[in-house]
């Protein structure tokens, strides 16, 4: 990264001219270096959604919304997700550099060893209603770590935050399935040392002591490839949440329940959810592709088009590629034909060719196709979410560990364009 070779120059009422640095990053592209603005000038930006805002500097994950390229530490993700598992690619992300052999296998079984739940936590599933949003569940889940794994609050010996953090990847996925079966009514079944990271997952959601559950290789193939596609996209809302959270120190657990809440949002990781009820209603109402398409234009009616448009990509997001051929294999591996694929892939051919897409460059996103493929591995419809959480953890992971040892890091506090009253006199209460 190159600092101070260029210079912006920025002209202000009734000031002289102020030069302010230009940095270029590792990809050529270039920031204005406001971070003394105040200071120097009294001003401040007014950027809404932090739009152009770069709020750190970060090497784990690049992004290139015009070209649709998405690399995680240099590696592309179609090469990850060909060549690599998920436990790899966690490790990648979280320690920066691809595993041995020897080091895969010391972390896989880490992971196995961390897998098991305090048993006292049991007992908290127990006390939602069946129909608990498992995304609340999640987030309450995570942040009761931090109450029964305290080390994290210990003065931080690297050793903690290790331990913390594989306690955290491995622990997750547990949760996720013990929600899964106090949703179902059902009694936990705990991992084993027997199986792999998504075998294990699809061990605790699904086997059953009256009908016998085969672990279908393709379906952890798949699991595999979608964690793989969740696992980081640089500064997202869930991620900078978690930046957020941890830039007051707040331990890894609560950081990463921010983001769990963060992500639950249908504008955000909850669009996985919305694209299938959108995709069902739809389908039962007997509305065509263009139907769906024309509603979505119309400004009042306050529909989108759920798996479409992203702030930074501006073409065919590269993970939603990946899951549409993935979405193909899988069903076709059955040889049964999904009605809402069809509506989904008629969906996307009508829309990328409408003027109204096209004019503002909406193409599906991660959300659009990975859903019918959780659908078809047995996943209901409310959890989608918590698998992408699931994927999404390392990124956020490497995130906090990174603002932890970030140099610049600052407690995050933006400013505001205050828009209120100037300023008001207490009325006694019989005279207001
Ligand atoms: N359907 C219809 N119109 C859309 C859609 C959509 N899915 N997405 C954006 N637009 C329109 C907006 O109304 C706006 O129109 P205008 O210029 O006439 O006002 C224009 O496209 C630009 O959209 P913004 O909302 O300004 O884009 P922004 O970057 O703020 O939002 C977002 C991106 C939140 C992803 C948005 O496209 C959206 O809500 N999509 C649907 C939900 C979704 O799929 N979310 C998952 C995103 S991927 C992820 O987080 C994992």
């Amino acid at each position: 990264m190159e600092t101070n070779k260029e210079f912006a120059t920025l002209i202000l009422p009734e000031k002289d001219p102020i030069r302010i640095p230009v940095i270029t990053d590792n990809m050529g592209a270039k920031s204005i270096d406001i971070h003394s603005l105040r200071k120097d000038t009294g001003y401040i930006t007014y950027d809404p959604g932090f739009v152009n805002t770069g709020s750190c500097t970060s090497g784990i994950c690049y992004v290139n919304g015009e070209q649709g390229i998405l690399r995680y530490r240099g590696y592309d993700i179609e090469d990850l997700v060909e060549n690599c598992d998920f436990v790899e690619v966690a490790y990648l992300l979280i320690k920066g550099e691809l595993p041995n052999t020897t080091e895969r296998r010391r972390y896989a079984e880490l992971l196995n060893k961390e897998s098991l739940l305090h048993h006292d936590m049991q007992s908290f599933f127990r006390s939602y209603p069946f129909k608990a949003h498992p995304m609340s569940v999640l987030a309450a889940m995570s942040v009761s770590l931090s109450a029964f794994y305290p080390e994290m609050d210990d003065i931080d010996p690297e050793l903690q935050v290790d331990l913390a953090v594989t306690r955290l990847v491995s622990k997750v996925r547990t949760i996720i399935a013990f929600i899964y079966r106090h949703m179902k009514g059902e009694d936990f079944v705990n991992p084993s040392y027997k199986y792999s990271y998504c075998e294990n997952f699809l061990n605790m959601m699904f086997k059953s002591s009256v009908i016998e559950y085969q672990i279908n290789p393709l379906y952890v193939k798949a699991l595999n490839q979608l964690l793989i596609l969740h696992a980081d996209h640089e500064q997202n809302c869930s991620t900078t949440a978690v930046r957020l959270i941890g830039s007051s120190d707040a331990n890894l657990y609560a950081s990463v329940s921010a983001g769990i809440c963060a992500l639950w949002g249908p504008k955000h990781g909850g669009a996985n959810q919305a694209v299938i009820e959108m995709l069902e209603f739809a389908h039962e109402q007997k509305m065509s592709a263009q139907d769906i398409v024309n509603k979505a234009k119309q400004k009042d009616s306050g529909f989108l088009l759920m798996g479409f448009g992203h702030r930074v990509y501006k073409t065919y997001d590269p993970r939603a590629k990946i899951a549409k051929r993935l979405c193909q294999e899988v069903l076709a591996e059955s040889g049964e034909t999904d009605p809402l694929l069809e509506l989904a892939m008629e969906l996307e051919e009508v829309a990328v060719n409408d003027s109204y897409f096209k004019e503002r460059s909406l193409y599906p996103n991660v959300d659009f196709y990975t859903g019918l493929i959780f659908r078809r591995i047995g996943i209901p419809t409310n959890m989608f979410t918590c698998m992408f959480a699931m994927g999404r953890l390392p990124g956020w992971i490497a995130h906090w560990l990174e603002w932890n040892k970030d140099p610049y890091g600052k407690i995050g506090r933006p400013r505001q364009v205050y828009s209120g009253p100037y300023i008001r006199k207490v009325q006694s209460l019989n005279d207001r």
